[in-house]
């Protein structure tokens, strides 16, 4: 096929389809569960610090691949050197993890959103509500379902226009709500040693799995290493400066992080005193701290309402893009047509799903290396996979093509600021990083997603 790879109309569209898929559950309820659980501003620290040096190469690296070659991720590699094809195909295998579990907690949010829709809301701000709903056998996986189902639709009519419209719409007044939401939890009592325990490190909470869970959810929540942007990179046009994109998409996605950690936190110290249950307590979080938020501020179930239709728009956009990477992988090896494809990815998101969904109640007494099924396939995607494919990455782009051959993709369309910084990260950092944090993880055993 010699056809003309479409293309986004220029850099902002660019920017913001990218931003569309880096920006979802990740910042909203993965990021802020996980600066609870580690020790607040250590954490914060670690992950700035790794988003500026190891988010900001590979994500040159990904976009300027794609845009080299003009392929998806399995294509890209393999055109470049044929024996390291299989990076890609790695890489491919990431988002067939990813989709189901993302898919249950798209689930909870579609939940909530209808809790608040019917005036709920007090009912959902109680305690035990939340463990209630997810330990129930069959309610879950209606949620689930429906959630799935949804993107799978919008994947199969090839809809994805529509849905980032709206959300190009949704994500700017999502920003200022959080950011209403964070500045309105301030002032609840006991709110503010919440903000300093998430802005200020306290360097004894520092750790190898501190940093084993910031990288993890930085490659989560930029979509890194799973060949995501190497598409999204085919798409953009030459004369785009890819560099000032790649600053803008990280800013966008880090700000959003940013607040929703700001308004989740301190919530917790307000409201549950912030002991080490309260912020340990993991992937409930969000759906347990905001609806108390909610339920304070007056007129706070309309708020609650928004915030969790605002929330929904931009997981779709991510679970969206966590499809068209399977079902483009599907299309292309095995010349399957779309609509097949994208029900094979249904039917084996269903099934695998429904693991994560059940783990939280009847399930609960079968778990695999001691968690259950969410926080495995969880663990096993960020905490291992990802960086796998990233230290491949690194060591494909600094090896093998060289980084000179990205730096010069990317001087297509302008000068390269930082390819210093570029080439020394890709080549030295985050290779010896990654491997010491993998070896050190895989030392202390698996135990160490439990902590
Ligand atoms: N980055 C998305 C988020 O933060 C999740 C995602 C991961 C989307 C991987 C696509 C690929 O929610």
């Amino acid at each position: 096929m010699n056809e003309k790879r479409s293309s986004f109309t220029g850099r902002i569209g660019f920017v913001l389809a990218a931003a569309g898929s880096a920006v979802g559950l990740g910042n909203i309820w993965r990021f802020p569960y996980l600066a609870a659980k580690y020790g607040g501003g250590i954490f914060l620290l670690v992950y700035l610090i790794l988003a500026v040096t190891f988010g900001f190469a590979l994500m040159i690296a990904e976009i300027a691949l794609g845009r080299k070659t003009g392929m998806s991720t399995i294509g890209a590699y393999s055109k470049l050197n044929k024996r390291f094809g299989f990076i890609g195909i790695l890489g491919a295998v990431i988002p067939a993890i990813i989709l189901p579990y993302y898919s249950v907690i798209g689930g909870w949010v579609t939940k909530y959103l209808t809790v608040f829709l019917t005036g709920g809301g007090s009912a959902a701000a109680a305690d035990g509500f939340f463990s209630a709903f997810i330990g129930k056998p069959v309610e879950p996986l209606i949620w689930f379902f429906i959630y799935i189902a949804v993107t799978t639709v919008v994947v199969m009519f090839g809809v994805e226009k529509g849905v980032e419209k709206v959300s190009k719409i949704m994500m700017p007044i999502l920003v200022v709500l959080t950011l209403f939401i964070a500045v309105y939890t301030m002032f609840i009592p006991g709110a503010m040693e919440g903000v300093l325990y998430y802005i200020t490190p306290d360097f004894s909470k520092f750790s190898v799995t501190t940093v084993l869970a910031a990288m993890g959810q930085l490659f989560y929540s930029m979509s890194l290493a799973m060949g995501i942007m190497i598409t999204y990179g085919s798409y953009m046009k030459k004369e785009d400066n890819l560099e000032k994109s790649v600053r803008h998409i990280e800013l966008f996605d880090t700000g959003i992080a940013f607040l929703a950690g700001l308004m989740i936190i301190p919530a917790v110290f307000a409201f549950s005193g912030g002991d080490e249950s309260a912020l340990g307590q993991g992937p409930g979080l969000m759906f347990v701290t905001l609806p108390k938020v909610f339920d304070y501020i007056p007129g706070g179930s309309i708020i609650g309402f928004v915030f969790f239709l605002l929330v929904l728009f931009a997981a779709l956009t991510s679970s969206i893009s966590l499809m068209e990477t399977i079902v483009s992988v599907l299309m292309d090896k095995f010349k399957l047509g779309r609509k097949v494809s994208c029900l094979i990815v249904f039917i084996f998101s269903i099934l695998l799903g429904i693991s994560s969904s059940l783990g939280n109640g009847i399930w609960a007494d079968i778990t695999i290396f001691g968690v259950d099924f969410l926080t495995f396939f969880d663990f096993a995607s960020n905490s291992v996979l990802m960086p796998i494919v990233a230290f491949l990455t690194c060591i494909f782009v600094g090896y093998v093509i060289k980084p000179q051959s990205l730096i010069d993709e990317v001087e297509i369309s302008g000068p390269f600021k930082s390819k210093r910084l570029f080439t020394v990260v890709i080549k030295y950092i985050a290779p010896v990083c990654i491997l010491l944090i993998l070896i050190s993880s895989v030392l202390n055993g698996l135990e160490i997603i439990s902590i």
